[in-house]
C-alpha cells in the first residue's frame, strides 16, 4: 500500500516538474507581461525580448526588480510587475521564457485556402 502511494506521489510530482513550462506561460499572461513584451516573447521599441535567454540571468533580473533594484530609470517600469512574483513564480517565469517555443500550429487565421486558376482575369 505504501509502495504504491509513493508511486503515485512521484508521478504527480514529475507531472508537476515537466508541466513548470505551462505555469509559466499562464504567469506570463496572467501578470500582463505580453502586453509590453509581447506574444511571442519578441519585445517591442524599448520593451526587451524575452525569448529563449538565459534562465540565469531572467531569475536575476526579476529578483533584483522584484527587491526594487532597478539600474535606469526605464527599468523601474518593471517593478510593480515584479514585486508580487514568489521565488516559485520566477523560476516558472523563467523556464517559460528560456524554453519558449512559438505554437505554429496555432493558427489565428486559417490560410490554407488557396485559389485555383487565374482568378478569372
Ligand atoms: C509596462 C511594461 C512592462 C510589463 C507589463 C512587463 N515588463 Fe518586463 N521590462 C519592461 C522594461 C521597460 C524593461 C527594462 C528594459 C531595459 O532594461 O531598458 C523590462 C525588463 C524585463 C526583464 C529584463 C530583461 C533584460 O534584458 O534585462 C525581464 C526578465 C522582464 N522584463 C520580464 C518581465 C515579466 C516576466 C513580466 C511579467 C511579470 C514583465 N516583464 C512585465 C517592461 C515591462
Amino acid at each position: 500500500m505504501k509502495i504504491i502511494f509513493l508511486y503515485i506521489m512521484s508521478f504527480l510530482l514529475l507531472n508537476a516538474q515537466s508541466s513548470r513550462y505551462d505555469m509559466g506561460k499562464e504567469l506570463y499572461i496572467k501578470n500582463g507581461c505580453h502586453t509590453c513584451h509581447g506574444m511571442k516573447l519578441e519585445g517591442l521599441h524599448q520593451y526587451p525580448y524575452l525569448a529563449n535567454r538565459a534562465k540565469g540571468y531572467m531569475e536575476y533580473k526579476l529578483k533584483r526588480f522584484r527587491s526594487r533594484i532597478s539600474e535606469n530609470q526605464q527599468q523601474e517600469m518593471m517593478i510593480p510587475f515584479a514585486v508580487g512574483l514568489s521565488d516559485d513564480d520566477i523560476e516558472n517565469l523563467s523556464i517559460y521564457m528560456n524554453e519558449f517555443v512559438e505554437e505554429k500550429n496555432k493558427k489565428r487565421y486559417d490560410d490554407s485556402y488557396q485559389v485555383h486558376g487565374d482568378g478569372g482575369s
